[in-house]
């Protein structure tokens, strides 16, 4: 496949095609122009779409993702993902792929590095954003020459509407009725999600009852907004940890990482040899 540059951004402002400028600067026909950041972000998050200094993850919760993904622990889902991804490519086309709530870049830079790899013809734009700027930053330094990487909301994508084949939304905050409208009629949404089991050994250790994951709020949403739900899919599978420091920064990404104390934290990452991953992808198209 043949990795181009996006050509479906807009201005947060007015909602305008954005072009380059020299590479340096995104600008509209009105004349709003965004600068590309040295790391090679763009920020298009306006300050009136922001509902407070520093949107979504902080510095800390996204070094603890990096530490831990970079461990290779969730390389499975990585490539699940990409495989999805894969499956739904149309060589007769441009397809245009949103990671929307990329975090700190490893999963769309992980699909990328299967694209380039991927013999068939055809041609695929990447777009990842997210409204934390400490987030784009770091996924920036994964790779900047063939993913663009944003500063922008689920709440209003700058994206031109009807532009996208793909979106993904990985563990993240899917905003279906601006899905609906990005999304060519033919295109997906995947959504990946924690199954039932995610990381059992921690839930176990915080709730005497474990609610299941039905994931019925996220469906109701997107079928409010549209979407049709089509296949279900589940992948589960045990990681065995090779450093109990390794279990720590699992810990420190998540949301437990803040109901735990210390000396809980320290008792489980010394007990706990290994982890259920258990993660659901439910694929949407447009009604
Ligand atoms: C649990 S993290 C998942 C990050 C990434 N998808 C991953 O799986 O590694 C959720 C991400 O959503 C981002 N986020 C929260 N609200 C958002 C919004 N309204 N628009 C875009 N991103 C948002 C956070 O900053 C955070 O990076």
């Amino acid at each position: 496949m043949k990795i181009i540059s996006p050509d479906n951004l807009s201005c947060p402002l007015d909602s305008a095609l954005l072009s380059y400028e020299n590479d340096k600067c995104l600008i509209c026909e009105n004349g709003h122009s965004f600068d590309v950041a040295r790391q090679g972000y763009v920020n298009l998050l306006p300050v009136q779409d922001k509902r407070s200094k520093s949107p979504g993850d902080t510095k800390d919760m996204v070094k603890a993702r990096q530490e831990f993904l970079n461990l290779g622990y969730y390389k499975d889902i990585a490539a699940y993902t990409a495989h999805i991804v894969r499956e739904a490519l149309n060589e007769d086309q441009k397809n245009m792929i949103l990671d929307a709530g990329c975090g700190e870049g490893y999963y769309l830079d992980y699909i990328l590095q299967e694209l380039q790899q991927d013999a068939r013809n055809g041609q695929c734009g990447l777009i990842g954003y997210d409204i934390s700027k400490c987030a784009v930053i770091e996924a920036c330094k994964r790779n900047k020459a063939d993913i663009t990487w944003l500063v922008a909301t689920n709440r209003r994508p700058p994206i031109v509407a009807n532009s996208l084949t793909q979106i993904i939304s990985m563990f993240g905050f899917p905003v279906f009725d601006m899905f609906a409208q990005l999304l060519k009629a033919d295109g997906q949404v995947l959504l990946v999600e924690a199954g039932n089991n995610h990381l059992l050994e921690i839930k176990q250790h915080i709730y005497s009852d474990i609610k299941p994951q039905t994931h019925a709020s996220k469906i109701e949403a997107a079928e409010k907004a549209g979407f049709v739900m089509g296949e279900k899919r589940n992948l589960s599978y045990t990681a065995t940890l090779k450093h109990p420091d390794d279990f720590y920064h699992l810990l420190k990404m998540t949301p437990y990482f803040y109901k735990m104390y210390e000396e809980d934290k320290e008792a489980l990452s010394k007990s706990c040899k290994s982890i259920t991953i258990d993660v659901d992808f439910i694929i949407f198209h447009k009604a």
